[in-house]
């Protein structure tokens, strides 16, 4: 069964699970890899990435879509083109707390975004059992770049669906261009606001990676994502694994 949540707050177990923040913590975590980053440690907060800090690591994330003070870099995908260093530590608003969500539930995880559209299609349509879409969402409410998203995916895989999946298909088809639905969002709106329109014409780039995040770990209590296989089997949790 192919379904959809359209916030991270309402992801449940699942064999599956797609984290999908367009705008822009599943971009960035795409590109983050696809440019020689090894692993992404997805944080639970800015203070938890602080105390992350390491020979290696690159401390990004936003609040209130800006890089928080302290930090190396923001929430921008184009800056991890450059790779300063093995790790990406990585807290946001939305996105993290939606894959750390997903990874304390579900048997995989995975990240999405329209960089990496294809690819993730074509790992998905491998995946046995179900498949649940889970919108990062803003602040709690649905965004319509998560479930534009969302629907692009459910539209391109087989097997049944559910009326939420029908209903973020119905959304996708609601706009002619990826763009067009990223400038309408209001996670558009909000990187309009600080200067980032940039942002959201490389977020609606479709299938310029083929990288396919997944959360191959922990550390502690944060994510470990990276491009490779799982480390251990895919029935562990995030409340179970462990790596290194
Ligand atoms: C989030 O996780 O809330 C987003 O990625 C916010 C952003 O940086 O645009």
């Amino acid at each position: 069964m192919i379904d959809v949540v359209f916030t991270g707050a309402q992801v449940r177990p699942t064999d599956t699970a797609v984290v999908i923040d367009v705008l822009r913590a599943t971009s960035t975590i795409g590109m983050a890899l696809a440019s020689g980053y090894e692993r992404v440690l997805v944080a639970g907060g800015l203070e938890q990435a602080q105390e992350l800090r390491g020979a290696g690591r690159v401390l990004a994330g936003e609040r209130r879509c800006e890089r928080p003070e302290g930090f190396d870099l923001g929430n921008s995908p184009e800056e991890t083109l450059s790779p300063r260093g093995p790790e990406l530590v990585l807290a946001t608003t939305n996105g993290a707390p939606a894959i750390l969500g997903a990874g304390a539930v579900a048997g995989e995880v995975y990240a999405a975004s329209l960089l990496n559209l294809a690819a993730m299609l074509e790992q998905l349509a491998s995946c046995d059992g179900d498949i649940l879409l889970v919108c990062a969402g803003t602040d709690g409410s649905p965004t319509i770049e998560d479930v534009y998203l969302a629907g692009r995916l459910s539209a391109g895989l087989e097997g049944e669906r559910t009326d939420a999946a029908h209903i973020a298909q119905a959304v996708a088809a609601a706009y002619p261009k990826a763009l067009d639905a990223l400038e309408a969002s209001v996670g558009g709106r909000n990187l309009v606001r600080v200067g980032l329109d940039a942002d959201i014409t490389f977020c609606a780039q479709e299938s310029i990676i083929t990288t396919v995040p997944r959360l191959t770990g922990t550390l502690g209590d944060v994510a470990v994502v990276s491009a490779g296989a799982q480390e251990l089997s895919p029935t562990h949790n995030l409340k179970s694994m462990k790596i290194g």
